[in-house]
Formats: structure tokens, C-alpha cells, sequence
């Protein structure tokens, strides 16, 4: 080992000069690096005598943290080079970028006024997947094997020809199957999400839409419990003087069914467009939960009985706003979303 060496080091670290980053790891590596030139030295230390190393021990640690700290100090000037020449090419007394607010969509806004009306009523809120298999789909539900909504036609099918087929859901009734295989009565779930059906786009139908289902079961709960939860709920999204009627309808898994019209808002029941003159608008279906629905997700149907409902959100919001192209709300056209940015509730 050479004093002569050691001073050349020293030297070539003082003027050391960096204009990048990547020069700075590069003089380090060259010094500092596993096999670099201090690192070197070091070796060669470790195999001096003790005079030897009592000559070259401070000499040798002093070059090493010279060589740290000009590292330092020309990685700190870099970053001063780079922070100063952004500083000049901003202009402060430019106007900021402006933040665009975005608005609820119409769906979910009427979504939430929905679930909104029955967690006043005491409904908690149940999701499920939307891919789903046919047993929560249909079979829990009391569709029979060959029950025309299972045909291809109506239903997206992932998974064809297996004995539990996975499909997307054609409602979210699925979900009220999946709450009462986990609860135990009283239940009392509102289901909204979004459904799928294989049809044709038109202005009146759409392959996907969106749905809240309510379930309520209990002992001792009637027809006459369905009939005034109803009517509450369309008072609350319809107006307080609004009117219902049922009509007998058919589902599998309710028995009796009914579809239930409000009273038009527009016309207030004299005849319009809109209710085609009718004075009714049909807002949902409904029911008593068959026995069967029961019994296959293990609730004892001579103990419980309990309802059920179901409506389109969007077929909600086509009657709040007389928005009558569905289109409308799955094309995300900016003028149409517009619409509704002052229904945003802050
Ligand atoms: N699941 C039915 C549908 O999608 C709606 C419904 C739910 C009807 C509950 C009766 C009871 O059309």
C-alpha cells in the first residue's frame, strides 16, 4: 500500500463531478462498490502488519468517508439542479386545472332512494354474486325443470349442461335464497343489484338491468302486511296521495302473486300519455313466499310465512323522470348523464 495511492484517491473524490444521477451511482460504485478502489484498499489492509496498519488505519478511514460524504453532497446539488430547472419552467400565475365533479348516475340514484325507503322500514341491505348458479336461480325458487325462463332464450348461460349450470342472474331473488339459507327468521332484506336477460335491445327491454327485491319473513306475516308495505313504499317514492292496486299475477316462488300499479303522478289518475290513458302506471311483482321456497332453504313453513317483491329501477326512474328509452341509461352519453347532476344529494 502506497501513500502516494492513498493521496491520488483523495484528490480524484474532491473533484469528483456528477451531472446525473446515474453518474453518481457509477463514481460510487468505482469507489465505494464491492470491488472498488476504497473497497480495495481495504483488503489490502486487512493482510498489513500492526505497524502497517497503524499507518494506514486513519488515513484509509478518513478517505472512505470523504468518498460517503462528496456522494452525499453532489446527490443533494443534483436534485437542487433538477428541483430549480422545473421551478423555472412553471409558470405560477397560470390558472389551475379544473376538477371536473361528476354526478350520481340515474340508476343509482334512484337505487338509493329505494333502499333509502326501506331501511326507514327496517330492511337491511343483502348482496349476492351476479354470477350465480341455476340451484339459487331457479330450483330454490320452485321453477320447475322445464320452466320456459331457464331456456336458453332468457338466460345467459356460462356454463351449460351441467347439472347446476352457472348463468348470469336473471333476478336477484338468487340473493333472498342466499339470505334465508344463512338467517334465521324474522328476515327482513331488501336485494338490489344488476340482472341480466338474454333479449333484444329496444327502447322498452335491455340484456342488463337492475333490480331491488325485498324479502320479509316472519311468523304470522299476511298478504295484508304485503299489501301496506307496498302502498308505503309507493307514497314515499310516488307522493303521499298515491294510490295502489294489485292485479292476480303468477311467479313460481310466490303464492298468491300479484303485480301491483301506482296511481300516474302525472295525471293523478284522470289519463295521460304516459299511462296510456289508464290513469295506472306498473311498478312491481310480488307475492307470498310458496311454502316450498321455505321448506328447500330450511325454514319451517308451518311456522313462518313472509313476502316478496321485485322491481326494475330503471323502469322506477323511466317513471319519475319520463326517461321511456332504456338505452339511455346504459349508453353513458355525457348530455343525458347531465340531466341529472342537480339530483346529486350532497
Ligand atoms: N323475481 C321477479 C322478477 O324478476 C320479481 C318478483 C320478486 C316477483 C319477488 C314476486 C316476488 O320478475
Amino acid at each position: 500500500m502506497k501513500q502516494e495511492d492513498i493521496e491520488k484517491l483523495v484528490a480524484a473524490i474532491r473533484d469528483l463531478q456528477c451531472k446525473t444521477a446515474k453518474d453518481i451511482e457509477d463514481a460510487r460504485v468505482r469507489f465505494l462498490g464491492k470491488k472498488g478502489e476504497i473497497t480495495a484498499l481495504f483488503d489490502e489492509f486487512r493482510t498489513l502488519d500492526k505497524d502497517g496498519k497503524r499507518e494506514f488505519g486513519r488515513v484509509l478511514n478518513d478517505l472512505k468517508q470523504a468518498a460517503i460524504a462528496k456522494i452525499e453532497e453532489l446527490k443533494s446539488n443534483t436534485l437542487d439542479i433538477a428541483a430549480a430547472s422545473v421551478a423555472q419552467s412553471e409558470d405560477l400565475t397560470m390558472p389551475g386545472d379544473r376538477m371536473e365533479l361528476g354526478s350520481r348516475h340515474p340508476v343509482s340514484i334512484v337505487r338509493q332512494e329505494i333502499v333509502d325507503i326501506f331501511r326507514k322500514f327496517g330492511y337491511d341491505v343483502a348482496e349476492g354474486p351476479e354470477l350465480e348458479d341455476d340451484y339459487h336461480v331457479f330450483e330454490a325458487l320452485n321453477f320447475p325443470p322445464n320452466h320456459p325462463a331457464r331456456d336458453m332464450q332468457d338466460t345467459f348461460f356460462v356454463s351449460a349442461g351441467h347439472p347446476n349450470p352457472l348463468l348470469l342472474r336473471t333476478h336477484t331473488s338468487s340473493v333472498q335464497v342466499r339470505t334465508m339459507e344463512k338467517m334465521t327468521p324474522p328476515i327482513r332484506v331488501i336485494c338490489p343489484g344488476r340482472v341480466f336477460r338474454n333479449e333484444a335491445i329496444s327502447a322498452r327491454a335491455h340484456c342488463i338491468f337492475h333490480q331491488v327485491e325485498g324479502l320479509y319473513i316472519d311468523e304470522g306475516v299476511t298478504f295484508a302486511d304485503l299489501k301496506q308495505a307496498i302502498l308505503l313504499f309507493a307514497r314515499e317514492m310516488f307522493g303521499a296521495d298515491s294510490q295502489i292496486r294489485m292485479r292476480p299475477s303468477y311467479f313460481p316462488f310466490t303464492e298468491p302473486s300479484a303485480e301491483v300499479d301506482v296511481s300516474c303522478n302525472i295525471c293523478k289518475g284522470k289519463g295521460c300519455n304516459i299511462c296510456k290513458g289508464t290513469g295506472w302506471l306498473e311498478i312491481l311483482g310480488c307475492g307470498m313466499v310458496d311454502p316450498n321456497v321455505l321448506e328447500a332453504s330450511g325454514i319451517d313453513s308451518k311456522k313462518y310465512s313472509g313476502f316478496a317483491f321485485g322491481m326494475g329501477i330503471e323502469r322506477i326512474a323511466m317513471l319519475k323522470w319520463q326517461v321511456n328509452d332504456l338505452r339511455h341509461y346504459f349508453e353513458n352519453d355525457l348530455r343525458f348523464l347531465r340531466e341529472f347532476s342537480t339530483a346529486v344529494e350532497v
